[in-house]
């Protein structure tokens, strides 16, 4: 079998697998509570935030660990929309993934300012769609 839809989701590099063994297993707590056990689980949890901040050339005040792409994607718009202040407005297209589109549809109804943009049929969006779309 030759997986090619990497996109969607990736296998486990066998090198992650073992690394998280132990944390799979015996060294497991919660690293915001304040025993030792979970105060090994912080240092460790620190250190891979670090390593992973030294590799994309960030600061590990950066680096945030999600669930997966749905709650990386919700922070990020939430975070962006609350960011602005004044309420906002959101761009977007009409082919987002739907953890995406979905939320964007549910701030629209409740009251958000949302514009989705049509894609052509290469899934791309006009540039001088997003443009028209920006609000003073
Ligand atoms: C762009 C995008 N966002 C979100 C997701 C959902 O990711 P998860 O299942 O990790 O929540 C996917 C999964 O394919 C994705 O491709």
């Amino acid at each position: 079998v030759i997986y090619l839809d990497n996109a969607a989701t990736t296998p486990l590099h066998p090198k992650a697998r073992e690394a998280m063994i132990p944390y799979l297993s015996e060294t497991f707590a919660n690293p915001s509570s304040v025993y030792s056990s979970a105060r090994a689980v912080r240092k460790a949890v620190d250190e891979v935030r670090q390593v992973t901040a030294t590799a994309i050339n960030a600061t590990a005040q950066e680096i945030y660990f999600t669930s997966g792409g749905t709650e990386a994607g919700n922070w990020a718009a939430l975070g962006a929309l609350e960011g602005c202040g004044n309420g906002g407005h959101i761009i977007t297209s009409s082919v987002e993934h739907p953890c995406i589109y979905n939320l964007c549809k549910r701030l629209e109804k409740l009251g958000h300012a949302v514009t989705f943009l049509p894609v052509n049929a290469q899934g791309m969006v006009n540039p001088q769609d997003v443009e028209n779309a920006i609000r003073p």
